[in-house]
């Protein structure tokens, strides 16, 4: 009986290894077909030489494990290059939404909510999803699937690496690579997380205000004095290693920060130089100290990092809500369409 029990569970293990080997070597080979980077997608701010020998380290030297691959020519497999309308048509407020491969649905209450680009009259904004690429599993089913829905709304960026919360970081550097490249006029830049309630209307006409003059060098503000985490296992845990320093500099918190373009721009040359940690809010931060700029702070309430209860006038004066579950935001979105007469 337990002689059975072990051959039996010897042959599902052998099974599974198997498997498992065979979905590697696909995903390998998927991988690498889609490597080929050609050289005009390269960002106009990448010196190739400096980028080249940065990329010879990698091949040299085995990183931390939370250290990421960067910098480093990840391809964009789905791209539209002319969706911020050329150099004269350049959008007040680029809005970098971070979503995942299988977040189909949540996408599509984005588009139906604070994503939709006309909801502030008179003001360009356009806003792409930026994914990288769906667990390996499914990939092929995942990827079809993408391809359709960006046939349909055309505003999906996905980048050539795994997509995981631990490759954030190359996610928003991977957007701002494309905003340099494809949208550098774009005066504002929103990195925003897809679990959020977003306000751009109170963003745009009382924080960034079109037409008062640019504000160069902003960033919106949150967090000072924070720690790092090292507790092994915790989703902010940050190795001594990677990051020996006890006190983080000034960051601003990861579920949304507003960036003025010419700001944006400093900040990708400069990641260009820093080691490239997992948690990407921080890593904006010690891009920043290295530039000596000293975020803004915004007007009080205005960007919630925890969740607050629906309430028609307090959601019309502020910018943004964490973690808001994308039903609710389908829910209350009618309400706080309804004209506000009585705040
Ligand atoms: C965006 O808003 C406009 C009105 O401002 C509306 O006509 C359009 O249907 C909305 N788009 C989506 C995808 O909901
Ligand atoms: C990040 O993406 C790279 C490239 O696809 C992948 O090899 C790596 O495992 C990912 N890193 C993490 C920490 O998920």
């Amino acid at each position: 009986m337990r002689w059975q029990l072990m051959v039996k569970a010897l042959s599902v293990s052998a099974f599974m290894g198997l498997l498992l080997l065979l979905v590697n070597q696909q995903w390998g080979s998927w991988i690498s077909s889609m490597d080929p980077w050609p050289s005009s997608q390269k960002a106009p701010s990448e010196d190739p030489l400096v980028l080249s020998s940065r990329k010879f380290e990698w091949e040299t030297q085995t990183p931390h494990p939370l250290e990421l691959r960067y910098p480093y020519s990840y391809p964009f497999l789905i791209n539209h290059p002319d969706k911020c309308g050329g150099l004269r048509d350049a959008p007040f407020l680029l809005i970098l939404v971070m979503s995942k491969p299988q977040d189909v649905g949540i996408r599509q209450v984005i588009r139906q909510t604070w994503g939709n680009e006309t909801l502030v009259p008179g003001v360009v904004i356009r806003c792409l999803f930026v994914l990288g690429l769906p667990p390996p599993l499914f990939a092929q089913k995942l990827q079809d699937l993408l391809a359709e829905e960006d046939k349909e709304h055309g505003d999906l960026l996905q980048v050539g690496f795994l997509d995981t919360y631990r490759n954030l970081t190359l996610k928003v550097l991977m957007g701002l690579e494309w905003m340099a490249q494809y949208c550098p006029t774009a005066q504002y830049v929103l990195k925003v997380d897809s679990d959020v309630f977003l306000n751009p209307t109170f963003l745009v006409q009382q924080i960034l205000q079109p037409n008062r003059p640019l504000k160069l060098n902003f960033i919106t503000h949150i967090f000072r004095n924070s720690v790092p985490l090292w507790m092994q296992g915790h989703k902010w845990y940050m190795p001594p290693e990677l990051y020996p320093q006890n006190m983080y500099p000034e960051y601003c918190a990861g579920l949304g920060y507003v960036m003025s373009g010419s700001l944006a721009l400093r900040i990708l040359t400069e990641a260009q130089r820093v080691k490239v940690i997992h948690l990407e809010d921080v890593f904006v931060g010690l891009c920043l100290q290295q530039l000596k700029v000293k975020p803004t702070p915004s007007p009080p309430n205005t960007f919630l990092i925890f969740w607050r209860k629906y309430d028609h006038c307090t959601f019309h004066q502020l910018v943004l809500v964490h973690h808001f579950q994308h039903q609710e935001l389908l829910r209350i979105w009618p309400d706080f369409l309804r004209a506000t007469t009585s705040c």
